[in-house]
């Protein structure tokens, strides 16, 4: 525990990454570090045991490399893992959910369309949201597999990409919704062809910026170390990476592999 004090941050894959931009931008002096499990990306279809399973390994990697506070930049991971991570762990654990509050308040037709993969919209953590907040408007809830791992092979042009958009935002436009939340750190990647399919007139909602205010709150460490550019860790296609990182206005981060335990 004697390596300099960093904010740990993971996702399954490059998604994160859209949190990464917030907190640096809320945070510029903070060290970041960042782990992509790609390998085991989609996470958005696989079980409640393996989220939580993969959660606690990535956060041991991240303590033992300085973390002292973890952002689980993964809607997915929240709500399968955060609770356990939370009684497991001696440290302040920040997580992301979709941002079914801010949109409701900001929708006039008062209905608002959630794009987010299965395990968000089935966990319980979710449904509790939902009850809580979408008494008085109706959500439209889409799922949508297989978004996040077309994201993950790194051409945000491909043609199946493209046409997963179109077939998920189809619902949402017929059903009138004016606030689309994305429930997904993956999807902000996409929200110039998101937008392209919904229309000008849909406002596109994500929460990476208060994720990054509620971390700048809880952060008791030094932001303005000797300044270190984040170091992002992949267990995946490093080049994916470094792509998404540089879209993401990361261009000095340093991209490495992460071999450890890829199980
Ligand atoms: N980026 C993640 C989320 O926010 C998970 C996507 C996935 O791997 O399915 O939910």
């Amino acid at each position: 525990m004697n390596k300099p004090a960093c904010i740990g941050v993971f996702d399954s894959g490059v998604g994160g990454l859209t949190v990464l931009r917030a907190l640096r931008t809320r945070m510029p002096g903070a060290r970041l570090m960042y782990v992509a499990d790609s390998a085991h990306a989609p996470y958005g279809d696989r079980p409640d045991a393996f989220l939580l399973e993969r959660s606690r390994h990535i956060t041991r990697f991240l303590i033992e490399q300085g973390a002292r506070l973890i952002v689980v930049a993964c809607n997915t991971a929240t709500a399968a893992a955060i609770s356990t991570l939370r009684a497991q762990f001696d440290l302040p654990f920040v997580g992301i959910e979709p941002g079914i509050k801010p949109a409701l308040a900001r929708s006039q037709a008062r209905r608002v369309g959630v794009l987010a993969t299965p395990a968000t919209l089935r966990s319980a953590k979710f449904r509790a949201l939902l009850r809580a907040h979408a008494a008085s408007a109706e959500a439209v809830l889409q799922p949508c597999p297989g978004l996040a791992d077309a994201v993950e092979r790194g051409d945000l042009k491909a043609p199946d990409l493209l046409s997963l958009i179109r077939r998920y935002c189809a619902p949402l436009r017929e059903a009138g919704c004016d606030t689309v939340v994305l429930g997904c750190t993956h999807y902000p990647l996409l929200a110039e062809q998101i937008q392209a399919e919904l229309g000008p007139q849909v406002h596109l909602l994500d929460t990476a910026e208060p994720v990054a205010r509620q971390t700048a709150r809880l952060w008791r460490h030094p932001v303005d170390p000797p300044f270190e550019p984040p170091r992002l860790y992949t267990n995946g296609d490093m080049a994916v990476l470094r792509r998404m990182a540089h879209l993401c206005g990361q261009h000095d981060a340093s991209v490495h592999e992460w071999a450890a335990n890829p199980s």
